[in-house]
């Protein structure tokens, strides 16, 4: 069997903050996308790695991957696209040959060669959908965007200093117990995520699953769940940074 990873990382990392695109951005001296690249070659079960960056830079992004002694497996970079999920159609589209897909943010660099080779391990044993999920530490309520979810008209809500408070309505509590928090990598039966791809492509773009095995389970599919791990946790503002600092410190 043949395993390719689509490495996403071509997004511009507004949140973040910096004047370079987020997977650029260096923890520990290492560029996030080289660290994530460094697992996905280190866990010894991906065949290829298929990069998208930002199409200006992919000639930039080509040099620092494949120019990283560690990356020990052949990487192809593509130029993504202004979505995420146009970036990983991008990216399966340049993944031959492969019949297990991973697909990995960049903006999660930390993610272990142990956890990629539990995900690839779960889809050869013929889960064509694996996701890595935590348990989730904080109670999560479902809330309304529609106002006639209020039992009484709301009035408005503001701050002793005038600030406008946002009320919203709660739907719903689902029993924690029951919910995961999941990360990347994804890994995936080829045929099938190009499948899933192929239908979100025809749906509207406010229709976009936030993940692709959202996107699988849009056709009605099963996706399963198998441990996590806290060192994968994405990078999305400074705050996060501080605590991959700490994964850099502390992994092999
Ligand atoms: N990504 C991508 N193509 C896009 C948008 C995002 O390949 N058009 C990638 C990012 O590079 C990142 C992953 O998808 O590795 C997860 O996205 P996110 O954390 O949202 O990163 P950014 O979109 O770069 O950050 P922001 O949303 O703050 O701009
Ligand atoms: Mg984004």
């Amino acid at each position: 069997m043949t395993t390719v990873a689509i490495l996403t990382a071509a997004g511009s990392g507004t949140r973040l903050g910096r004047d370079l695109p987020k997977a650029f951005v260096e923890v520990a001296g290492v560029p996030m996308v080289v660290h994530a690249a460094r697992r996905l070659a280190a866990s010894a079960v991906v065949d290829a790695v298929v990069v998208t960056a930002p199409h200006r830079l992919v000639t930039q992004m080509a040099d620092v991957v494949s120019g990283d002694p560690q990356v020990t497996v052949p990487v192809r970079v593509v130029a993504g696209g202004s979505t995420r999920q146009e970036s990983v159609a991008a990216g399966l589209a340049a993944a031959d040959a492969a019949d297990v897909v991973l697909v990995h943010d960049a903006a999660r660099p930390f993610a272990s060669a142990d956890l990629v080779r539990r995900v690839v391990a779960a889809v050869r044993d013929g889960h064509g959908a694996v996701v890595p999920g935590l348990p989730v530490v904080d109670t999560v309520k479902a809330v309304s965007a529609a106002s006639h979810d209020f039992r009484t008209p709301p009035r408005p809500a503001a701050t002793p200093s005038g600030a406008p408070i946002t009320v919203e309505p709660v739907t719903s509590t689902p029993d924690r117990a029951l919910l995961r928090a999941v990360q990347t990598p994804q890994g995936f039966d080829r045929a099938l995520l190009e499948r899933a791809h192929a239908a979100a492509a025809g749906r509207a773009a406010d229709a976009h699953a936030t993940d692709d095995a959202g996107l699988v389970e849009a056709l009605g599919e099963q996706v399963v769940v198998v441990p996590g791990e806290e060192s994968a946790l994405k990078i999305t503002t400074e705050r996060d940074l501080y605590l991959a600092a700490l994964y850099a410190r502390t992994d092999a």
